[in-house]
């Protein structure tokens, strides 16, 4: 949507990093398993932002697509691969009207939540393969001062997951830190196409 272009680019115009320039804890923490489970794979970072995890999976081997609305968000997340020397393919999208055609080893969807890509993630991974999902989850707090459909309800990642071929190898509702965060790693089965 055009208004999320504007609003995203005129987060990301500052110098630094909007959500800082480290790697999400959740996939740095799971990187050894991701490795072992998807070695040397194809992965979707989904709304990859100025890509700090896309680059940082780029470092570990994987052959990565970023998508993402902001170009602004994208030009930094370019700039910074090709400093770290590492490619990423960026790519400028408006995941509400998107298909994704190609299928992965790895998909990440990392504080953003739109919930019809939910299938389509699922749809868009090998057999074997992982997705990652973790985003914030609803609190009184945060339904006074952020948009309902954009939290995530309590429960609601393993509801979901767990009706899918595959097996949640973690999932965790964390109240700790600045704000509440739901984070599910899933693999989905390998009988499935
Ligand atoms: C909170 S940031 C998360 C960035 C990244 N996943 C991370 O954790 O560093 C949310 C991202 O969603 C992107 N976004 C919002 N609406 C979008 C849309 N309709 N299509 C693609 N990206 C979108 C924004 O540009 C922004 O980069």
């Amino acid at each position: 949507m055009e208004e999320d272009r504007i609003k995203w680019n005129l987060r990301y115009q500052s110098e630094g990093f909007y959500l800082g320039e480290h790697t999400s804890p959740f996939l740095a923490r799971e990187i050894e398993r991701i490795k072992l489970l998807a070695p040397g794979g194809t992965a979707l970072d989904i709304a990859c932002g100025e890509g700090r995890n896309s680059i940082f999976l780029a470092h570990h081997g994987f052959r990565v697509t970023g998508l993402d609305i902001s170009d602004v968000g994208l030009a930094k997340a370019s700039a910074r691969a090709g400093m770290e020397g590492v490619e990423v393919d960026f790519r400028v999208v408006d995941l509400e009207h998107y298909e994704i055609n190609a299928s992965y080893d790895l998909i990440l969807n990392f504080n953003f939540l739109l919930r019809e890509l939910i299938p389509i993630e699922l749809k868009a991974l090998n057999p074997g393969g992982l997705l990652l999902f973790d985003t914030i989850m609803e609190s009184p707090q945060l339904l006074a001062t952020h948009k309902h459909s954009y939290l995530l309800r309590r429960g609601e990642l393993v509801r979901l997951f767990e009706a899918q071929a595959g097996e949640i190898l973690f999932s965790e509702e964390s109240d700790s830190g600045e704000m509440p965060t739901a984070r599910i790693l899933f693999q989905k089965s390998l009988e499935t196409a």
